[in-house]
């Protein structure tokens, strides 16, 4: 393991036993919702799909917007997909994205993340998790290989390096014609999700806090990464309330927008936008 990825498996070691909190369960969900629906087959390579201004998630009404049966893609109406889960952490996408595939493996670097995410899928025999760092790993297990899709949420903003990421889940967990999705902060969206960090205080904390990226970057990072038919669905923006540690309040604005949690804490409402990446390794690579 590199000095980047010990400090991000002990800053991720205390995360995990407070992950799972109502905006993080909401977040997810949305993140899952929008991997699921992203219809990549009917999208051209390059294509940016933008959401209006206008529509913006809300945590409070989360169970309204999530009540029916999601619509998936017709990537997804193919049950027998074996998917990975790249930096699953506590399993909140996958808990989402079972329901639709075959069979699911979650790996991380944490094991407290992996430990919080077997307790979500006791008895299930077709999702497992798997503490292994596939990025400096000389060998990757046997069933580490070929899947039909990768996704990875939240994590690429805290890698050193995520062309270099794209590129080994690419290579090392796709099978040919397999996609990868990748779901993170949108750099260009409206608010901010962590506050700044230059890359000079990543390297110097060990664990980057970047402010997400732009449509541009992931597709000229996925096309690099040997990936085509590669296309973004951004600006997917989401209001959500959260503890002050976790508040960023947006440029420009002067009144932060609160609620009483039921005990007692304020609640800020944070509001950032996420994007959906995704490319489709070759047939043959
Ligand atoms: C913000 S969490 C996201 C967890 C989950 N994907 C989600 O959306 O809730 C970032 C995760 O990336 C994991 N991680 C960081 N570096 C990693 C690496 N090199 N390989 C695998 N997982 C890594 C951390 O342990 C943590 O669980």
């Amino acid at each position: 393991m590199d000095s980047f990825a010990t400090k991000n498996t002990e800053f991720f070691a205390k995360e995990a036993l407070v992950y799972d909190d109502p905006a993080k369960c909401f977040l997810t969900k949305v993140i899952a919702d929008n991997i699921l629906k992203f219809d990549v087959l009917n999208q051209k390579d390059g294509d940016v799909v933008s959401n209006d201004d206008s529509v913006v998630y809300t945590s409070e009404d989360v169970d309204i917007q999530f009540s029916g049966e999601i619509d998936v893609s017709p990537l997804w109406k193919n049950k027998d997909l074996r998917v990975m889960d790249f930096a699953c952490g506590t399993g909140l996408v996958s808990r989402n994205i079972v329901p639709h595939c075959k069979s699911l493996l979650g790996i991380d670097i944490s094991p407290q993340m992996v430990e919080f995410f077997k307790t979500k899928f006791t008895g299930n025999p077709n999702v497992q998790a798997k503490v292994i760092d596939i990025l400096t790993s000389d060998q990757v297990p046997e069933d580490v290989h070929d899947f039909d899709i990768t996704v990875c949420s939240l994590a690429f903003h805290h890698m050193e390096d995520p062309a270099s990421v794209a590129s080994t889940l690419s290579s090392r967990t796709l099978k040919p014609l397999g996609w990868l999705f990748v779901a993170d902060i949108d750099s260009e969206g409206a608010g901010g999700f962590h506050d700044a960090q230059t890359d000079e205080d990543a390297v110097k904390s060990g664990v980057a806090h970047k402010n997400g990226f732009s449509a541009s970057f992931m597709i000229s990072t996925l096309k690099r990464a040997g990936l085509q038919n590669v296309c973004v669905h951004r600006n997917i923006s989401l209001e959500m309330y959260v503890p002050k540690k976790r508040y960023c309040r947006v440029p420009g604005q002067t009144e932060d927008k609160t609620k009483i949690a039921p005990n007692g804490e304020t609640l800020y409402a944070k509001t950032f936008s996420i994007f959906v990446a995704a490319g489709q390794k070759p047939a043959s690579s």
